[in-house]
Order: C-alpha cells, then structure tokens, then sequence
C-alpha cells in the first residue's frame, strides 16, 4: 500500500489526459469555498464517466448523489444539445452550491436537480413514468444502494449502462461481519445484481487520490 504514490501517479495521468477545464474547477472552488466535503469524482473518473457516456450515447442521464455539481457537469458536458440530465440531492445546502455551479458551468438548461431523499425522488420519477434513463450513475450515501439500484432498473431500459461508486471501501467489502452500514448496503447490492437476471455486471478495484476504492459497471441486458 503506498497512498503517496497512488496520488502522485494520478497526478500525472490528470496532467498528460485530463487538460484543465475552467469550470470543472471552478465548481470544485466553490464546493471548497461552501465547506462541502471533498468527496467529489477525481478529475480523471469524472473523464472516465464523461467517456462512458459518450460511448453509450446517452441522451437522458440520472445520477444519484450531487454534492457540488463536479461529477454532474463532467457528465452534462457527454450529453447532445437536447440531452438531459436529473440529478438528486438530500442536501438543500449542497444543492443550492450545485445550482450555482452549473449556471457557471453553462449546463443550468439541461440538469434538473430535484432535493430530497432520493428513495423518494426516485419513487417520483417512478411514479411519472419518465422517459427511461441511458446512462445512471449511482453516488450518493452507501446505505441505500440496493434501494437506489433497484429504482434504477425501474427507469432503465435494455442497453442502460449503471455505474455504481465506492463499491470496495478500503477493502471493507469482503467483510462479511462489518458493522459499516455503507459495507453492508454495498454487499447487499452485490447480491443483488449477482442474482439479478436483468443485468450484466462486473467491479474494478481502484486506487488514487481518493486512496483504495472501486466501481461497479452493470449493462441491462437486451
Ligand atoms: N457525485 C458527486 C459526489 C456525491 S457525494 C461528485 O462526484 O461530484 C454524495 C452526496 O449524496 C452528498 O452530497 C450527500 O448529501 C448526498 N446524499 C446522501 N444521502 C442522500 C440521500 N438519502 N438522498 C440523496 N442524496 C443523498
Ligand atoms: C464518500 C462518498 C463518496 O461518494 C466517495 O466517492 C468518497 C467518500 C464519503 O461519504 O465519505
Ligand atoms: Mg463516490
């Protein structure tokens, strides 16, 4: 384990792939500057999720968990002119810094941020028979993942790609007596999705700035 070499080396791969983008900074700037907690994507995940989603061609993106708007805005800026992108949030005061971030960041007219717990948010998005999703991006508190994965196959459809964050905790994720209720919510979506007919997934461990983690890639199937 050597976290110092992890960050350095995400250092590099930012600097020689990742070319500063103003209001990605900015965003995380103001995030600072409001005392959010810094548990943003890194610059080069949040490439990563721009990508994927370039690559599915996704035109209606949702993501569970918005924090400062980073990850939302690295993942507006994948979509077409038309595109669209919800995005929930329990806390109003994040909520309010993410609003400002993405007036600055120019994407205001496409993200539609909704405040609330998101069990319930999702319940509403359900309940309106929306539009299904191309692309969901599953970060918010570890607890309720499975009840946020479950949602999300309600607002997929075949060929929706659903990207899980912080799936390995340090390694805590093989400990099948963690009294961590992240770990717990993160094992029960794993079986969840191993036993899930609906989808094709598999998990990446990582390691970087944001120290040993990992994600998880599902494909509905179809
Ligand atoms: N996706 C962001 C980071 C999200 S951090 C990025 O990478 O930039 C997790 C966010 O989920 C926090 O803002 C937290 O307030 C929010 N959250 C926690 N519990 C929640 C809940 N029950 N419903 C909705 N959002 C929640
Ligand atoms: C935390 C949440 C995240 O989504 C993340 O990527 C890292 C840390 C947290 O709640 O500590
Ligand atoms: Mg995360």
């Amino acid at each position: 384990m050597n976290p110092a070499q992890w960050t350095e080396v995400d250092g590099y791969l930012v600097n020689k792939l990742v070319p500063l983008e103003p209001v990605l900074g900015e965003a995380l700037t103001a995030s600072a500057a409001a005392e959010l907690p810094a548990i943003n994507v890194a610059p080069n995940q949040g490439k990563f999720l721009q990508l994927l989603a370039r690559i599915t061609g996704a035109r209606r993106i949702l993501e569970i968990g918005t924090l400062g708007g980073y990850s939302t805005i690295w993942l507006a800026r994948a979509l077409p002119a038309d595109g669209q992108l919800v995005t929930l949030e329990i806390d109003p005061k994040h909520a309010a810094v993410a609003r400002a971030n993405f007036v600055a960041a120019g994407v205001a007219v496409q993200v539609d941020l909704r405040v609330g717990p998101a069990a319930e948010t999702l319940a509403h998005l359900v309940a309106e028979a929306t539009t299904p999703f191309d692309f969901i991006f599953i970060d918010a508190d570890k607890e309720n993942i499975p009840i946020y994965f479950t949602r999300a196959l309600q607002l997929a459809r075949p060929g929706t790609v659903i990207v899980v964050d912080n799936v390995v905790r340090n390694g805590a994720v093989t400990d099948a007596a963690s009294t961590d209720v992240s770990v717990q919510g993160v094992r029960k979506f794993m079986e969840l999705a191993a036993s899930e007919a609906r989808v094709d997934a598999t998990a990446v461990q990582t390691v970087g700035s944001k120290g040993y983690d990992g994600f998880a890639l599902l494909r509905v199937k179809g």
